[in-house]
């Protein structure tokens, strides 16, 4: 080697160790050295000299994060243990229960660890002598997906341990959650909004969507963390309990929270508790409670797990975030079947980073029981993390303005009657009423029902608006003209549209039945009626003893249908639609694939994934994510992934794509 090369070859092994050693100081011990752009000097000093010299990049370089190409489908990995869930607990009365429990089995001395338990996606890590080999997702908690290289972009993520305190395993998994910070959630969706794209609805799902990107050049623009907390496996250096799992791992470079803390006992754990649902508005990131551990891994092993979650561990969360606001009104909205829903306006306010203006009341008696009144001071919280809801009145801040809601007795959207039934109202306009029009046709086009693309809420709403569709025949009797006479459509997309319309008359009866929007008609009932019936007419005369004497459907959902048939504008529609060429007829073959058990792996020519399993489900059939003995088909593509050898591995049947085609053609 010339005495250039051999330089510029250790000046590449120093800056590669050096970066590492900064982003173990920024990203692991919080304790920067260096400014960002003496950072950044470095790092393009490494970038300009592997230019010069390919033969000297790695895998393991730091220049080499991004650039991998992106996947067609993320192949499946094994974990190397199933990933486990966690039990649930919301009071105290619930943990000193868990305690007690673990004592009953352990004895009197039990200490614990207790984490903050981040709200981001759980993923598992394997090094290789200390090099960074694969990443994967949850997935169905045994097999993940291969996010190999978009967890490579995530800066956090060392690839390469540190093994200057303690030696690195020859092989290690470790477990960590990816997280987004809330300001960089912020940021980015601004970003959507200014790009015209739909916003993420917090960081959780902002960092699951960011990480599960095809293409790892799209992960790596999207600010990524990640914060380490199990060791499954370490092969060749002994842990024995999660304290010191919990320094090993900062060892080895992998950042761990700084507010994990080892407890005595059960009450220091509860304190920990306290003390960080006081903190959490003010970390940088969303946590949802804390996990409280049994140190020792040989208490763990000896108390075991359930099904799906370990004995030794629990997660005990916080209660939901409340805000307080004002209702400034309090109006009605018109559903699918008329029902009336009562919604709170609010004054918008920020609710766990997002801003909340609408409330759903439920109904009348919601708003009995808790008082509600126009005016009112509440508090807010979103349910599950996502719908807000009114969760309590401030009675103290009440100032004798307020006013006394009342359900209408006309419907606010087409003036018609409203009749009360049982706990709620509901406007009798049927189809007459725009409001119940416009939601019936966009269920009537959507996914699951007669699947026409691009007739969705807003077009729905124009359509409705200037006339051109007053009962759901009108779709089939759409010009291109009446389309391209809309703001939202050229020629371009208003053909689509056609296009799609057309397509859609050939759907088959279980969809039909579904998409006409039966009250208690969901789209499995809709499949059994029309296997039943075979035809809409006779379904439109089954008797009452006729559809009760099906085992799935009961009283209730026998009385919609005969209702819903009974109704002189209902029988003119499905006679009309008839006229317009849509199907009526069950199809011999409809169900072919009935109870037939599929998996998919590598890319197909003729179809995308999402039409193949469309196509399986409409013949009744049924798509799975991962190979197992209950599988009927394995279909490989072209590229098959780790399925294919599992499937062969395992005997299970394989066919190709042409005899797919075969399988579903009618
Ligand atoms: S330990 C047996 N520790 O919570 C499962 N999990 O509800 C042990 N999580 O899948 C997991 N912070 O995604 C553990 N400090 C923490 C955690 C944590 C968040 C997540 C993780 C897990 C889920 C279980």
């Amino acid at each position: 080697m010339s005495n250039s090369k051999e330089e510029a070859k250790k000046r590449i092994e120093w800056l590669r160790k050096e970066i590492r050693r900064h982003n173990y100081l920024y990203y692991v011990l919080n304790k920067p050295e260096i400014s960002d752009a003496e950072y950044d000097e470095l790092m393009e000093e490494l970038r300009r000299l592997e230019e010069k010299y390919p033969e000297f990049v790695t895998a393991d370089s730091p220049t080499q994060r991004i650039g991998a190409p992106p996947a067609k489908e993320f192949k499946s990995v094994r974990h190397v243990k199933p990933m486990l869930s966690l039990d649930t607990a919301h009071t105290e009365e619930e943990i000193k229960a868990f305690d007690k429990r673990i004592k009953k089995e352990i004895g009197d001395s039990i200490e614990y660890v207790a984490e903050p338990k981040l709200d981001g996606l759980s993923v598992e890590l394997i090094y290789e002598n200390g090099k960074y080999v694969r990443g994967s997702t949850r997935g169905d908690g045994i097999n993940g997906e291969d996010v190999t290289e978009n967890i490579k972009t995530i800066r956090a993520v060392p690839l390469v341990l540190r093994s200057d305190e303690i030696p690195v395993p020859t092989r290690l998994a470790v477990r960590g959650e990816v997280i987004m910070h809330i300001s960089d959630f912020e940021k980015l969706n601004k970003e959507l909004i200014q790009k015209g794209e739909e916003t993420l609805a917090n960081p959780r799902n902002a960092a699951a969507g960011s990480l599960r990107r095809l293409d790892p050049n799209e992960t790596a623009a999207r600010p990524l963390d990640i914060f380490f907390y199990e060791i499954m496996l370490s092969e060749g250096y002994e842990i024995k309990n999660q304290w010191d799992a919990l320094h090993a791992l900062k060892k080895w470079g992998l950042k761990v929270s700084s507010y994990v803390r080892k407890c005595r006992d059960i009450d220091e754990a509860i304190e920990y508790h306290g003390e960080m649902e006081n903190k959490r508005d003010r970390l940088s990131y969303e946590i949802d409670g804390v996990v409280i551990k049994v140190n020792r891994f040989d208490y763990q092993e000896k108390l075991g797990q359930k099904s799906r979650s370990p004995r030794w561990a629990i997660a005990y969360k916080f209660p939901p975030r409340k805000e307080e606001t004002q209702i400034v009104d309090i109006v009605v909205q018109v559903g699918r079947t008329g029902i009336l829903t009562p919604v709170a306006l609010l004054k918008p306010v920020d609710v766990k980073g997002v801003t909340v203006s609408r409330a759903t009341l439920h109904n009348e008696d919601y708003i009995k029981q808790k008082d509600i009144r126009i005016g009112d001071w509440v508090r807010v919280a979103r349910a599950g993390d996502v719908i807000p809801e009114v969760m309590e009145v401030i009675k103290e801040k009440r100032t004798g303005k307020e006013k006394i809601f009342r359900m209408p007795d006309r419907c606010p959207v087409c003036g018609s009657r409203v009749v009360k039934e049982g706990a709620y109202y509901r406007c009798t306009g049927g189809l007459s009423c725009s409001a119940q029009l416009k939601r019936s046709i966009t269920h009537f086009a959507s996914k699951g029902a007669m699947d026409i693309e691009g007739l969705g809420g807003q077009t729905v709403d124009l359509l409705v608006e200037k006339g051109l569709v007053k009962k759901i025949s009108d779709i089939y009797r759409l010009k291109k003209a009446d389309l391209l006479s809309l703001p939202r459509f050229a020629e371009k997309s208003a053909e689509n549209l056609m296009e799609a319309i057309e397509k859609s008359k050939s759907k088959n009866l279980a969809r039909l039945i579904y998409a006409l929007g039966i009250p208690n008609v969901g789209e499995h009932t809709a499949k059994i009626l029309a296997e039943r019936f075979r035809s809409m007419d006779k379904l439109m005369n089954a008797s009452m003893s006729e559809l009760i004497s099906i085992n799935e459907i009961g009283p209730e959902t026998a009385e919609s249908i005969i209702n819903f048939f009974k109704e002189e504008r209902n029988r003119k529609e499905i006679k009309s639609l008839k006229e317009l060429g849509l199907k009526m007829e069950y199809e011999e073959g409809e169900r072919k694939l009935k109870g037939i058990k599929f998996v998919f792996t590598g890319a197909l020519k003729e179809f995308t994934r999402g039409e193949a399993k469309s196509i399986v489900e409409q013949l009744g059939g049924e798509v799975l994510n991962s190979v197992s003995k209950n599988v009927d088909y394995v279909v490989v593509g072209e590229k098959p992934g780790s399925k294919y050898d599992k499937a062969r591995a395992m005997g299970l049947k394989i066919i190709n794509e042409d005899e797919f085609k075969k399988l579903i053609e009618k």
